[in-house]
């Protein structure tokens, strides 16, 4: 006999993507499937999928075998409905893309709408949800800098592949006695550059909560130098600032920037390096490599713990909230709670007093 459909979900994956997305997504769908009976819609392509009703009917083989594929199935953006609407209600653009989500959330017949994001994918949940849309949200990015969660799924196997990374860095670094810079992800926060810089034994690692001063950073290497190291490697997160740059407003930082005429962080910190040590240094930009590439075991296990937890909430009509992992427990937020913020790595974090426990120089003595 077959079992009346519970509640129709819409899932859609939204900002950079990352290996776990379809991990999640399979936990979601599984649960909500077989143990709730639910009905999914997959959203192609985050919230645009949502405001051009590009969205199918999923089906278990849909959510089946994908538990180790990288990237998402259902395809990503970042799109974001209310951008132009800078928290006013006379945006007509934005009035347009909220209203016709809203609309495409009726047609589809939606219970709620599961949103597998990073902050702004949360953010744009919350708002959502203030628009009268059911939302649960789960905590994804390699960034590891959402607010209310220990940590996010996507964050180990970014780990995991910068290391590895720095790991091979190091053996070209000591067969040339060179100084060797990898700048790794993390706009805002630091959270990947440190864990990795501890992982792969930086000698420095460079994150933009602790602006940098060049004065240390050069004291540290010839010290190492000094102590018959002959190569160091260097971890910077593509955020990270100098002490003199952190005093400056956006727009000054991005004239001098200019004036470097240096592509990015890494290669402004290897110039500089060279220029006050006389150091042969050598940049490595890891970039979407971080992104790519299959789960990580821990967060297969994260994700679809993720996935399953945030169809329980579903089931219990729980709606407004994100799942989280915290200590070792896994529950859920408010999207209030986590709209609007990121999570910069706390500057008495364990992680950091580890480093210099170490030896690491963070850059700042
Ligand atoms: O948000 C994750 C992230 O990978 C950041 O670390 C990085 O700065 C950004 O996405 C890159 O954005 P995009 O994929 O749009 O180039």
């Amino acid at each position: 006999m077959l079992k009346s459909v519970t509640r129709t979900i819409g899932i859609l994956t939204s900002g950079g993507d990352c290996p776990g997305l379809n991990a999640a997504i399979r936990g979601v769908c599984r649960a909500a499937y077989d143990r709730y009976n639910m009905s999914i819609i997959g959203i192609a392509n985050g919230y645009r999928g949502l405001i051009e009703a590009d969205a199918r009917l999923l089906k278990p083989e849909d959510f089946s075998g994908i538990l180790t594929r990288g990237g998402t199935i259902l395809g990503t953006s970042r799109e974001k409905p209310f951008k132009s609407r800078k928290g006013e209600y006379d945006s007509e653009v934005a009035q347009d893309k909220v209203e016709i989500i809203k609309e495409n959330y009726k047609k589809l017949n939606l219970d709620c709408l599961v949103v597998l994001g990073g902050n702004g994918t949360n953010t744009t949940g919350y708002l959502l949800s203030k628009e009268g849309l059911n939302v649960i949200g789960l905590p994804k990015t390699i960034d590891n800098d959402i607010v209310g969660t220990d940590i996010t799924f996507g964050f180990h196997s970014a780990v995991s592949i910068a290391t590895e990374a720095i790991d091979r860095l190091h053996s070209t670094a000591h067969s040339h006695n060179r100084v060797m810079v990898i700048e790794l992800m993390g706009h805002k926060a630091g959270w990947l550059a440190l864990y990795a810089g501890v992982a792969g034994g930086g000698d420095i690692i460079l994150i933009p909560e602790i602006p940098y001063n060049m004065e240390a950073i050069t004291r540290h290497l010839l010290k190492r130098a000094r102590d018959g190291k002959s190569f160091s490697i260097v971890v910077v997160a593509e955020g990270a600032l100098s002490v003199e740059e952190a005093q400056m407003e956006k727009k000054e930082r991005k004239k001098y920037r200019e004036k470097t005429a240096q592509p990015s962080i890494g290669y402004r910190v290897a110039r500089e390096i060279e220029e006050a040590t006389g150091m042969e240094t050598r940049v490595t930009v890891l970039g979407y490599l971080q992104r790519g590439g299959i789960p990580s075991a821990w967060d297969r296990v994260l994700a679809t713990t993720f996935g399953t937890a945030a169809a329980e909430l579903l089931a219990r009509g729980d709606y407004g909230k994100m799942v989280c992992m915290r200590g070792n427990e896994v529950g859920s937020v408010s999207l209030e709670e986590v709209a609007g913020k990121y999570k910069a790595v706390p500057p008495d974090h364990y992680m950091i007093d580890t480093a210099r426990s170490v030896g690491t120089c963070m850059g700042d003595e």
